[in-house]
């Protein structure tokens, strides 16, 4: 099966399973409800769930267990992209290709969103179904809340904001990068691992392939953001220079960025050798990363 494939349908599963955890009632809170559907479902490519689902493919994680940890991540981040675009933030109007969710409902009822996609997220992994052996669950929880919070992606985007109007070096920026989405990429990878039981060794081995891709990641959303199409793209850009982030392309140059994404990438397969064929899919993901054009 061709990547395109294969992340389409990893796609609709768990739409699937988002779908079906987030609650629907007549009540007049029911809008909170329609918030969050509407902006985790509907557009977005789904990477991290299908990074979850690849990596626990290696060592024969049941599908349902491996999309229930995507699905909670994927609430996580649909929730920092909701307050990513607010106002007080980018202040951005058009995500996956459609009005933002402040825009669609109003900036209160974002915040909100937001602020349930992420607390559920916790239950959905802290629940049995996600895995039998309470150890995992916890093991799981912990490097979840340990990638989102105050020493990864919430970190991150305080970074950011400072990057504005501090000009970081390299080793900075890419501390900025690595907390502010790579942390989110690398968790989901070591959530297949964690669910499949994977040795302590396979595991440093798959982190260190995750933290790779997962610069590789920023560094190419931020060539978009220069470089890209807005409509194929599905969300605001040249953002970045005009609130004077220091991002790698600031930094290194369209053409050094480019290059010091493709050196990640090799680096990150070149580390599934181990794994043999059975990595075909974080091989393929890789390559999608840095030749991706939204
Ligand atoms: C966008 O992430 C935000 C960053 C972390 C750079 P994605 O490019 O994965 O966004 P979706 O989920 O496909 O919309
Ligand atoms: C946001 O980074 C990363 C998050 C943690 C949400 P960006 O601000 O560069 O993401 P886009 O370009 O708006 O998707
Ligand atoms: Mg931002
Ligand atoms: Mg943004
Ligand atoms: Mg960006």
């Amino acid at each position: 099966m061709d990547l395109k494939t294969a992340l389409a349908q990893a796609a609709a599963e768990v739409e699937r399973v988002v779908d079906a955890l987030i609650p629907t009632s007549d009540l007049p809170e029911a809008r909170l409800f329609a918030s969050m559907r509407y902006a985790v479902l509907g557009g977005g490519k789904r990477l991290r769930p299908f990074l979850v689902l690849s990596a626990g493919a290696l060592f024969d994680v049941p599908r349902e267990r491996a999309l229930r940890a995507g699905a909670a991540i994927e609430m996580i981040h649909s929730y920092s992209l909701v307050h990513d675009d607010l106002p007080a933030m980018d202040d951005s109007d058009l995500r996956r290709g459609r009005p933002t969710t402040h825009i669609q409902y109003d900036e209160a009822t974002a915040i909100l969103a937001g602020d349930a996609l992420l607390t559920q997220a916790f239950e959905v992994l802290a629940d049995p179904a996600t895995h039998p052996d309470p150890e995992v669950r916890c093991r799981l929880t912990t490097a979840l809340a340990r990638a989102a919070g105050p020493l990864g992606m919430v970190g991150g985007q305080q970074l950011d904001l400072i990057a504005e109007t501090t000009r970081f070096d390299l080793d900075t920026t890419s501390r900025l990068q690595r907390m502010k989405t790579g942390d989110m990429i690398a968790v989901s990878v070591e959530a297949g691992a964690l669910l499949g039981g994977a040795s302590d060794e396979e595991t440093a081995v798959l982190r260190a392939y995750a933290h790779d891709i997962g610069l590789a990641f920023q560094i190419v959303d931020d060539l978009l953001d220069v470089e890209g199409d807005e409509a194929e793209m599905g969300k605001s850009l040249r953002r970045d220079e005009a609130a004077g982030k220091a991002t790698f392309v600031s930094l290194l140059g369209i053409e050094g960025a480019r290059s010091r994404a493709e050196e990640l990438r090799k680096r990150a397969v070149d580390r599934l050798d181990r794994f043999g064929d059975r990595a075909e899919a974080l091989r393929a993901v890789a390559d999608f990363i840095v030749t991706r054009r939204n």
